[in-house]
Formats: structure tokens, sequence, C-alpha cells
């Protein structure tokens, strides 16, 4: 990301402890970098420990400052507690979460198998779930402010064909955001959340557009109002300004960022109706090769 294209002031977060779940890569990643680059101490977390150390070690070297790499899985309740007892013990209380981490691929419904909708739905509808509340509950314990974003998508509003499990769970994080804000409004917690459109990145484009001939043209912006897919420092930009101090009475809404793709088209897989049998085939086959990849570079 070009850091000069930041909207806000150097420090505007230097009292700020935000855990990023996911930050290891893209977008995640992203907003480490910005909340850094404003003067926060930033915590990242993912499977793939090396990953998130690379990247705490590429961000620190390029401004400063403290960004913790964290290997934990979001799927398992006890590890999210061990983590966030080191943070608590070792650094402080966190101040903020980003609850970025997520699973996804294009499959036709009739194609999943339980795990294959266990395999999504455990880390973007429980998972998000079981971070939420263990920070939650420590915020509360210890009468501190608390502030949390999740990172959604277009489809809480109009659905997700050939994406159903990432569609369904996604929907349940928005109402989890809407019902603790009014919930755990009262401790002081604010809850919010963006719907981002197409911002390319490694993960997402591998899982959606696993091959650029098959038709998906969504992560090249051709089906965009505005004709181009989000640029980075766009969607940092609207993190810091929900998790920065200064607009704290933003509560309880799930912002898109998308150049008007939803309004337009949907904003989502609907074109993939086109696709026969072949192409869901080689789809599929791309699809589980970067999982495995992947795979092979978990720590925990
Ligand atoms: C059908 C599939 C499949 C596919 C995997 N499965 N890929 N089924 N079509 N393309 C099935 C497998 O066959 C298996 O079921 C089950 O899913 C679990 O597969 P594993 O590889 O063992 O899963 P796991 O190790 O738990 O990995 C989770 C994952 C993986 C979700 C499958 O993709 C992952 O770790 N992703 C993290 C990063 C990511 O997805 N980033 C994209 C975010 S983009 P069986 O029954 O065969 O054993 C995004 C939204 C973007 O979220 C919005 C754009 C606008
Ligand atoms: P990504 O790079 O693949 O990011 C997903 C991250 O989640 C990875 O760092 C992954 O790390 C982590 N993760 C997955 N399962 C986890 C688990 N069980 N425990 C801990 N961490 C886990 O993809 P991305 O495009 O940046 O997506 C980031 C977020 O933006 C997601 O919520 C996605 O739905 C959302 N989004 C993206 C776009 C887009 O256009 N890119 C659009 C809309 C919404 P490990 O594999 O190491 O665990």
């Amino acid at each position: 990301m070009d850091t000069s294209k930041l909207m806000f002031k150097d420090g505007l977060m230097r009292n700020e402890r935000i855990l990023v779940t996911g930050g290891g890569t893209g977008l995640g990643k992203e907003m480490a970098e910005g909340f850094l680059k404003l003067g926060a101490e930033v915590h990242i977390c993912g499977r793939r420990g090396g990953v998130c150390e690379e990247t705490a070690r590429e961000l620190m070297d390029k401004h400063g400052g403290k960004v913790v790499p964290h290997a934990c899985d979001i799927r398992v309740a006890e590890a999210i507690h061990d983590m966030n007892d080191e943070i608590w013990a070792k650094h402080g209380p966190l101040t903020g979460l980003i609850n970025n981490a997520a699973g996804n691929f294009i499959s036709r419904t009739e194609d999943l198998s339980i795990r294959g909708f266990d395999a999504i739905s455990n880390i973007v509808f429980r998972g998000t779930f079981y971070m939420t509340q263990d920070i939650g509950k420590r915020w509360i314990a210890g009468k501190t402010r608390g502030n949390v974003c999740s990172i959604l998508t277009t489809w809480v509003w109009n659905g997700g064909p050939f994406v159903v499990p990432s569609a369904m769970s996604k929907a349940a994080v928005n109402t989890m955001t809407q019902s603790l804000a009014v919930e755990w409004g009262r401790y002081g917690l604010r809850f919010n959340a963006i719907a981002p459109g197409p911002f390319p990145t490694e993960g997402m484009s591998k899982r959606l557009s696993p091959d650029a001939d098959m038709g998906s043209s969504m992560d090249r912006g051709v089906a965009n109002p505005m004709g181009r897919v989000g640029e980075m420092h766009e969607l940092v930009n609207l993190a810091v300004l929900l998790m920065a101090p200064g607009a704290e009475y933003i509560n309880g809404q799930t912002i898109a960022i998308d150049g008007a793709m939803y309004n337009a088209s949907g904003g989502n897989f609907s074109m993939l109706t086109a696709w026969d049998d072949a192409q869901w085939a080689a789809a599929r086959a791309a699809i589980e090769a970067t999982n495995a990849q992947d795979k092979a570079k978990r720590t925990v």
C-alpha cells in the first residue's frame, strides 16, 4: 500500500492496541500496516505462524513500531483464550479487534460435502464469535473500552450464490454486529463492519477466480460501475475511521466499500450459473491445489 494516501495524521492511533485476525496476508496485512503507520501496537494471528512472523518483520522494518505475530487457529476456542491471556499478560489489554480471518471457495452448493460447509462456517461463523466473545468478556470484566470491526461482504444483504457457506456465515456476523452494538453499548463497546467489494488478494483470487479465463471478471473490476477494483488505501482509510478515536458515535453499522457494485449488479457470483461441469471440475482442482499448498505451511 502507498501509505502516503492515508488520510489521517501520524500518531492518531498511538493509544491503540489492535488484534487483526488473518493479519499475515491480504486485507488483514494492509489494515495492520495502516494502524502501525498511525502509531498503534498491532497483533496479527493466523494458522501459518511463519507467514505472520514474516509479515510482522516486514512491517516493522518498514515503519518501526510493534507488530506481534501469533500462531492461532480461531476455530479452536481454547487457542483463542490462550493467545488472549498472553496478550493481556505480556502487552496489556487490546483496545480493538478486527475480525478479518476467513475461508472461502466457489462451489456449486450441490457439490459441497458437510466437511466443505464446515471448513468455511467453522472459521467465519464460529471462530469469529469465539474471538469476539473471549475479548468482549475481558473488556467487560476489566471495564475497559473496546472496539470491533468485522470484515464482511455485500452478500450479507442479497445472498451469495456459489459461496453459500460464506454468505450465510457473514450474514450471521452482520447480525452479531447489530446485536452486540446494542447489548454491549452500555459497557462502552462498539461494533461495526465493513463490506468490501473486490480488492484482489492472492487468497481471494485463487479461491474465487481460480483461472482468470474461466469467466469470473469480478477481481478485474470489469463489471464494476467505476471500472476498477478497490485500492488498498481506500479500505484502510475506512478501517482507520472506524478504529481510531474521533468517530465513536458510529455503532452497529455495516459500511460497503465497493464502487457501487452491489447496487449495480448484486456484486456476487450469479454469473457462474453459466459454467458447465468441466469448468467446475477445473476450478475445484485449482482451488484444492491452493488449499494444499497453504495447509503445508500451517504451524497450528
Ligand atoms: C468443493 C471443496 C473445495 C472446492 C475444498 N473443499 N475446496 N469442496 N469445492 N473448491 C472441501 C474439501 O474437499 C473438504 O471436504 C473440505 O472442503 C475441507 O477441505 P480442507 O482443505 O481440508 O479444509 P481446511 O484445511 O479446513 O481449509 C479451509 C479452506 C481453505 C476454507 C477450505 O480454503 C482455507 O484455509 N482458506 C483460508 C483463506 C481463504 O479462503 N481466503 C479467501 C478469503 S476471500 P471433503 O468432504 O472432501 O473432505 C473471501 C470473500 C471475498 O472470503 C469476497 C469477494 C467479493
Ligand atoms: P486472505 O489473504 O486469504 O486472508 C484470509 C486470512 O485468514 C489468512 O491470513 C488466513 O491465514 C486467515 N485464516 C483463515 N482461517 C483461519 C483460522 N482458522 N484461524 C486463524 N486465521 C485464519 O484473503 P483476503 O482477501 O485478504 O480476505 C480477508 C477478509 O476480507 C476475509 O474476511 C474476506 O472474506 C474479506 N473480503 C475480502 C474481499 C476481497 O476482495 N479480497 C472482499 C470482501 C471481503 P492462515 O491460512 O495462515 O490461517
